[in-house]
């Protein structure tokens, strides 16, 4: 399982016996009497003992605990020795118990744990573990039983958990891995790394989400290994009859989390490891970003140029050329003499100023943040006791123990100063953690893990996220009642709940174009629903037809920036003049126009567990062909859009799910569940609408707030069925959501041959201040005559060029008909 055959032993291999004679011989304790190292599997349950929602069973040496969580979540622990480690996760932050029923039942040949939905069955011959739905369909099942090797190295043990692996059962999810989609057939390691200019199939990468979402006879599950010591996956690539997961330490804990849908695992997913925050509207505008923009007078240039060609833009980035040395939290005043008043003009024109933050914290004792952090022992300490130092940007560093509570909070309080000066957003980097040379740090560096204990082997990949989380909650603390911005690097399961993410340094390619597409849709569906790339590729050069390709795709990421390396030519929207700059205006455009339909999007994810962007897959699993389609995605539940990734191209083939689509361009209305042809030339790319959705259209704006809005426009696409839309509102920047002040609007469509009802119901505490609705019927199949509103009859429409109806309507109607 394993490319060492130290960890790996069926019987003990030659190099295991030379182990012991080099390293296991001691005069006190002759290595005559120490039993080979092997792996050990459980054996037979013994005993069974329930204790509230939690069972256990026992082999008379190790113990597995199964923890009903929900009708539809079973955690399952294993004790080698008996003992449990204490409950503690920062990707699940609270377990609750949400299931009434349940119990265990004990039969011949078995135990089952069940709930209404689920049951957990344990082999009483051999300790197999396995799940089935209500209709004893076998979902997941041990191939072995769990077992488990003493690390010699480390003290702990390797634990491992092998399933079966069906000939057709195919795997998602796993984060931010440079490969196909569909990961089945791989082997994937978990270790968060800093990887500049990765490869296709290159792992591993800046993220560990150790999430996976298995598809088998249509029916999805997920499971949720929550170990963070470094961990690998395999999904049948060494036996494609078994799917193993195994990590270098820890506890063997996951989480089985049914579906049968794939879109109920991503729910339930989110349900244990959160939701991003709604994020302050004006972070789903475009940004801007380059290593680096300095000094001001570039960064005026950029901005004023945004403004006078037009197009639209909301985020400035400061790389780390900003500051004095590149010490956080300073500034390099020869390139910026008074960076308030430059934010606060910038801001005047629509500019938000987010500036980066690495965690590498100069070793310099005239440096106040360095000096705070050794005083207080903030930072991280070898086992010996020294502080780990390593080199990173502005030399030799020392680095925050993010997983102490203390240092987080000292951590959070550092932007005060940022804040005070105008900053909005916080871009953390290097928090894999890099450090040049190594990589990264020892795994001998001890961290507090919020009181647990933990050696940079287990805290490493939660590294990242809790710097992050520091970041994220400093902010939320200092910015009052608004919204902060964060994006990171480098993560673990739940960073959702703190950040959003970039996948990091990619290259400017058609490769890495395909395989940004899939990163965000496989980032969305493993809880990371608020990502992007480096639009145009971070190194080397694109030409203009590539990185307008790339506005296409990152119009349609849930995160929009452009960013590039130091030593590439200029990289803005107009870099690459016409046709290129045109093109790119108009789909940063339309970008803006659909802001509010993106918003209720992330509405969806934050309140609900949706993702924001879905592949194909998850909308018709029991299409064998679509599981491996990578290419076209939804972007929330109502539009389709298919990249463009090749050059030169003209048209490309599309495929979509059954129903009824609209072309976003023409409107006309053709007939899914096949793949169509469709014209792709350079200013355009196939955008498709579900029919009978109504999508909210905001007016061009150079930035968000830029305008009052005074009528939103709503889309109607007609449908000869009934269907829903639903539309989120809120003030766009603070958390008065929380308190429950926000609207959702529910629109149904239903079409008949010669009518077309529409009809509004909303509920929540907020009112939006525009009044009117202007309402753009697309499709319709008939002439209207008459159009009756809340009982009154409208006389004021009209047929418009494009046979679209237009009028305009008071935002709280409640039914219109047409006829
Ligand atoms: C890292 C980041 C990149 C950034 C650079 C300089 O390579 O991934 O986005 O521009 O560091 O800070």
């Amino acid at each position: 399982m394993e490319d060492n055959n130290i960890q790996n032993p069926e019987g003990i291999p030659a190099k295991l016996a030379e182990l012991e004679e080099d390293e296991f011989h001691h005069v006190n304790n002759p290595a005559a009497g120490i039993k080979p190292i092997v792996k050990k599997y459980l054996s037979r349950p013994v005993s069974a003992e329930q204790k509230n929602n939690k069972f256990y069973f026992s082999d008379g040496d190790a113990k597995v605990e199964i923890t009903v969580v929900t009708d539809e979540i079973i955690r399952v622990r294993l004790a080698p020795h008996g003992v449990f480690l204490d409950e503690f996760s920062y990707a699940v932050p609270k377990l609750e118990k949400k299931v009434s029923v349940f119990g265990l039942n004990e039969l011949e040949e078995e135990y089952v744990v069940y709930t209404n939905i689920i049951n957990c069955h344990i082999r009483k011959t051999d300790f197999f573990i396995s799940f089935s739905d209500n209709q004893n369909f076998i979902t997941s099942s041990d191939a072995v039983p769990m077992h488990w090797e003493e690390n010699v190295k480390f003290g702990g043990y390797y634990v491992y958990c092998t399933k079966t692996c069906h000939s057709n059962e195919s795997f998602f999810g796993m984060g931010d891995k440079a490969t196909e989609l569909n990961l089945r057939g791989k082997r994937l390691k978990n270790w968060n790394t800093d990887a500049y200019s990765f490869a296709w199939n290159q792992d591993p990468l800046y993220r560990s989400i150790p999430f996976y979402i298995s598809l088998n006879e249509g029916i999805a599950h997920g499971i949720f290994f929550d170990n963070t010591f470094k961990a690998d996956f395999d999904f049948g690539a060494e036996d494609p009859t078994k799917t193993s997961f195994w990590a270098e330490g820890g506890e063997l804990q996951y989480y089985y989390i049914h579906g049968p849908h794939m879109m109920d695992v991503v729910k339930r997913y989110h349900l244990l490891t959160g939701t991003h925050p709604m994020p302050p509207m004006w972070a789903l505008g475009y940004h801007q970003c380059r290593w680096s923009y300095y000094p001001e007078s570039k960064v005026r240039m950029v901005t004023k140029t945004f403004r006078e060609k037009k197009i639209p833009c909301d985020g400035i980035y400061l790389d780390i050329d900003y500051m004095d040395g590149y010490r956080c939290f300073t500034w390099n005043r020869k390139y910026f003499p008074d960076p308030k008043k430059m934010i606060k003009e910038l801001s005047e024109q629509g500019f938000k100023t987010v500036v980066i933050i690495d965690p590498g914290i100069r070793v310099d004792d005239n440096y106040s943040v360095f000096k705070e952090g050794k005083e207080n022992r903030y930072f991280c300490r070898r086992c010996d006791d020294y502080f780990m130092e390593g080199h990173v940007w502005p030399g030799r560093c020392q680095f925050p123990d993010f997983t102490n509570p203390e240092v987080r909070e000292w951590w959070g309080n550092l932007f005060d100063e940022l804040v005070q000066l105008g900053v909005a957003g916080v871009w953390n980097d290097m928090n894999e953690p890099a450090v040049f040379g190594t990589g990264t740090f020892p795994d001998d560096v001890r961290h507090q893990y919020d009181g647990q204990r933990g050696s940079h082997r287990k805290a490493h990949n939660v590294y990242g996220m809790q710097m992050v989380r520091a970041t994220y909650e400093g902010l939320r603390k200092i910015m009052k009642n608004k919204r902060p911005f964060t994006i990171t690097r480098a993560g673990y399961s739940g960073v959702q709940r703190f950040s959003s993410v970039w996948t990091g340094d990619n290259v400017a390619s058609w490769e890495h174009l395909i395989l940004g597409n899939i990163m965000c849709q496989r980032l969305s569906i493993s809880g990371v629903s608020f990502c992007g790339t480096d639009i145009g590729g971070f190194s080397g050069e694109p030409d203009g037809e590539l990185f307008t390709r790339w506005i296409q795709l990152g119009t349609f990421s849930p995160f929009m920036r452009a960013h590039s390396a130091g030593d590439t030519k200029e990289r803005e929207p107009w870099s690459f003049g016409e046709p290129y700059t045109s093109i790119n205006r108009k789909f940063i455009e339309l970008r803006y126009r659909l802001l509010p339909y993106l918003y209720s999007a992330f509405w969806e994810h934050h309140r609900y567990g949706f993702p924001i962007v879905r592949p194909v897959v998850m909308h018709e699993q029991f299409e064998p062909t679509n599981h491996f389609r990578q290419d076209e995605f939804t972007y929330g539940d109502k539009i389709l859009v298919c990249p463009v990734l090749a050059a030169g191209q003209k048209d490309r083939k599309v495929y979509l799910p059954k129903g009824k689509w609209y072309n976003f361009w023409t409107h006309e209305l053709v007939d899914g569940g096949k793949e169509l042809m469709v014209a792709a030339p350079l200013e355009t790319m196939p955008i498709f609408v579900k029919a009978g959705s109504v999508i909210p259209e905001y007016p061009v704006m150079q930035y968000v707030g830029e305008k009052e809005i005074e009528e939103v426009k709503m889309n109607v696409y007609y449908s000869d069925f009934e269907a829903n839309s639903f539309i989120f509102e809120d003030y766009g920047e603070t958390f008065a959501y929380e308190q429950d002040i926000y609207l959702e609007k529910k629109f149904v469509v239903r079409g008949k041959e010669n009518k077309l009802t529409i009809q509004q119901s909303m509920e929540g505490l907020y009112t939006p201040r525009y009044e009117n609705y202007h309402m753009n019927i697309i499709g319709l199949p008939f002439k209207p005559t008459r159009i009756i509103v809340d009982d009154h009859e409208v006389k004021d429409f009209m047929i418009a060029s494009d046979k679209t109806v237009q009028l305009k309507l008071r935002k709280n109607f409640t039914q219109l008909v047409i006829n």
